[in-house]
């Protein structure tokens, strides 16, 4: 019989969302009068930006003609769609990027998982608690970990605590490690990091040889503009620093997927002799083998969040929800709850009254608010004790929910 990748079996808890998902549809079920308002998961609610939907359709339009039909594209992504981020992303934070160094994917969740393929098994990762689930889970799948403790801390990884005694900005490693994940504007806590915070990393990873996975996928939502958005805007970041970014809630692209990934050529690991080789190299070779590339259409609409209407139709959808984490933010505080984040981050952070567990205030919210939003403790064993909300709902959703909870806290 086929043998099982056993590393699955170390996994403690199905993967956090479905999770949420499974006890949400029984509580509907049970309770098919119920208004159930969904601020858990971050998943978008706004139509696409008119301009990206026409190019959307004009580029499906393209399909069906024999001119302009697209079949295989380049693996790694069009050049057009590329040469568009770069100017119109990068170029205005002063950052300058090759062609080459980016890779247009299908989805930030995928690349970050995938991206532990061009690294060796006895790397020492880093990894921030709480964090995105998707961090430590591969780590346990790809079998760079033993088995989990009590808590949920899994042998062989340094875990970086995020609590309120550091502002919720991991401490540097004491130790040496050799991949470091950091995800700012923050999933869960919503908090950002500014540039000092950010050149300490830099200066620990060019220090120690270590490669920074930089998960920027919420950087659209920086209203503060002393915060950086892209990690090679701190000095030496291009030699150690390889970085995501999703269109999903940027551009409202969660049901249509795409991201992409930065690897500058200057960011070098060592063979098994000691020679360095360009990590580039290897995503490339990667990348060309293993997928076929996000579909024509879908990276016609990407370029089109860059047209002057795209773009300025794109920041009204980030705007309305920022303004929907407001409302949270304020009307939280006003009931009395203590938050982060919110400011710069879609996502709000809130320590859970009266000292509940995280999944006791889910069900609290859950059956006397019918509010769903996702326990701190699903991120990590840091996590307990809060709770996050999404900004990402329709207003009169975020509106409806924020009364609820605060009529129920009174
Ligand atoms: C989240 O809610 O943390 C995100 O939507 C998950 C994701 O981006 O995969």
């Amino acid at each position: 019989m086929a043998k099982i990748n056993d590393n699955y079996l170390k996994l403690k808890a199905g993967y956090l969302f479905p999770e949420i998902g499974r006890r949400v549809r029984a509580f509907a079920e049970a309770n098919p009068t119920a208004k159930v308002i969904r601020l858990g998961i971050g998943d978008v609610t706004r139509p696409l930006a008119p301009a990206v939907l026409k190019a959307f359709h004009d580029a499906v339009d393209d399909l069906a003609t024999t001119d302009r039909f697209a079949g295989y594209g380049p693996e790694q992504g069009y050049d057009w769609l590329i040469d568009t981020i770069i100017e119109k992303s990068y170029k205005p934070l002063g950052v300058e990027l090759k062609t080459s160094e980016m890779f247009i994917s299908d989805g930030s969740k995928c690349d970050c998982a995938n991206i532990l393929d061009i690294f060796a098994m006895d790397n020492v990762v880093a990894i921030g608690d709480p964090v995105y689930p998707v961090y430590n889970d591969t780590n346990v799948m790809i079998g760079r970990t033993g088995e989990a403790d009590e808590k949920g801390y899994y042998q062989g990884v340094v875990y970086l605590p995020c609590n309120e005694a550091n502002d919720f900005i991991p401490a540097l490693p004491t130790g040496k490690v050799d991949i470091i994940y950091l995800c700012f504007p923050n999933n869960p806590t919503g908090v950002v990091a500014d540039k000092a915070e950010l050149q300490r990393w830099v200066d620990y990873a060019n220090a120690n040889d270590a490669v920074i996975f930089f998960d920027a996928a919420y950087e659209a939502f920086i209203t503060d503009s002393s915060i950086p958005h892209s990690i090679y805007e701190i000095e030496g970041a291009k030699k150690c620093a390889i970085e995501f970014r999703s269109f999903s809630k940027t551009a409202g692209f969660t049901g249509v997927r795409c991201g992409l990934v930065v690897v500058p050529e200057e960011v070098m690991g060592t063979t098994p002799s000691g020679e360095k080789y360009s990590f580039n190299k290897l995503w490339l070779r990667r990348t060309t083998t293993k997928f076929n590339g996000a579909s024509y259409p879908v990276q016609r609409a990407a370029a089109a969040v860059y047209s002057e209407e795209g773009w300025q139709q794109t920041r009204e959808i980030i705007d309305y929800y920022m303004e929907n984490a407001r409302i949270i933010r304020e009307g939280l505080t006003e009931a009395g709850v203590t938050i982060f984040g919110g400011v710069n981050a879609p996502y709000i952070w809130l320590k859970t009254p009266a000292g509940m567990t995280s999944w006791d205030f889910f069900d609290k919210l859950l059956t006397e608010c019918h509010v769903v939003g996702t326990p701190g403790s699903g991120f990590g064993p840091s996590g307990e004790g809060y709770f996050r909300l999404s900004a990402f709902g329709n207003r009169e959703n975020v509106v409806e929910a924020v009364e609820r909870i605060k009529k129920n806290l009174k």
